[in-house]
């Protein structure tokens, strides 16, 4: 909790030092003034900042069936302008494909996690082939990041209870769904998402076409206005 805070108070601060410098600016105050004003709005700030932090709203948003070598980096872009932190369910035959975007992800405070090997559905596979898929997941991303996920996004959303992960995962699903993957089209999937947002949702998305992408920044920059906090998953399932 203290974390998630404390990455809430760090954008908080950018915001307010922005803010503070378009006011110098517009009020034409010298630059000495600058320094001495912002030193003294930087002790005051802990007050402020700790009652704005608890007033803000965690959401998390995520993307399924990446990395994408076309539009993963330009959604890590986007979300480190903005200073949001999402969580990637990535398939390990595109880990193979590209474990630099994988490392990236991470290197960028983002979480990732298990969405299996070929995206099959995991119900309909044998116990065996199903644990195969996720194991085998586990270790190519496990060999780019050091770390083996904690969590699992069985493909189409479909749970098989007979499984037993080891090590153990989280199944995560969602509570707000995009339905990016078939409509293509901003407007609507930003219209899907917004008006159903509430603390705590887990929305779902992914990062294979322009338009989630676009949608996924008008997204966040819309819900930051409202207050809202982006963050991984697991600050959203263990807090
Ligand atoms: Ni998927």
């Amino acid at each position: 909790m203290k974390f998630v805070n404390l990455k809430c108070i760090a954008a908080l601060f950018v915001m307010d030092c922005l803010l503070f410098g378009l006011m110098v600016w517009y009020t034409g105050e010298d630059t000495e003034t600058l320094s001495n004003t912002y030193i003294y709005e930087g002790k005051d700030m802990n007050e402020k900042q700790t009652k704005t932090a608890t007033e803000m709203k965690k959401i998390a948003l995520t993307f399924d069936d990446g990395p994408n070598t076309e539009y993963t980096p330009v959604l890590l872009d986007g979300l480190k302008q903005r200073n949001a932190k999402v969580t990637f369910f990535l398939l390990g035959k595109e880990v193979v494909k590209s474990p630099e975007l994988a490392g990236r992800i991470v290197q960028e405070g983002h979480l990732i996690g298990n969405h299996s090997f070929y995206h099959d559905d995991l119900s309909k596979l044998s116990t065996e082939e199903a644990l195969e898929q996720i194991g085998r997941t586990n270790e190519v991303i496990y060999e780019v990041t050091g770390q083996y996920p904690q969590f699992l996004r069985p493909p189409f959303g479909s749970v098989n209870p007979q499984l037993v992960y080891e090590p153990p995962m989280a199944e995560v699903l969602w509570t707000i769904d995009s339905r990016d993957w078939e409509l293509h089209d901003v407007g609507t999937i930003i219209s899907n998402v917004i008006p159903n947002a509430e603390e705590n949702a887990i929305i779902l998305m992914h990062d294979s076409s322009e338009t989630s992408i676009q949608a996924a920044f008008q997204i966040v920059d819309a819900l930051q206005k409202e207050g809202y906090c982006f963050v991984t998953v697991d600050e959203i399932l263990f807090d």
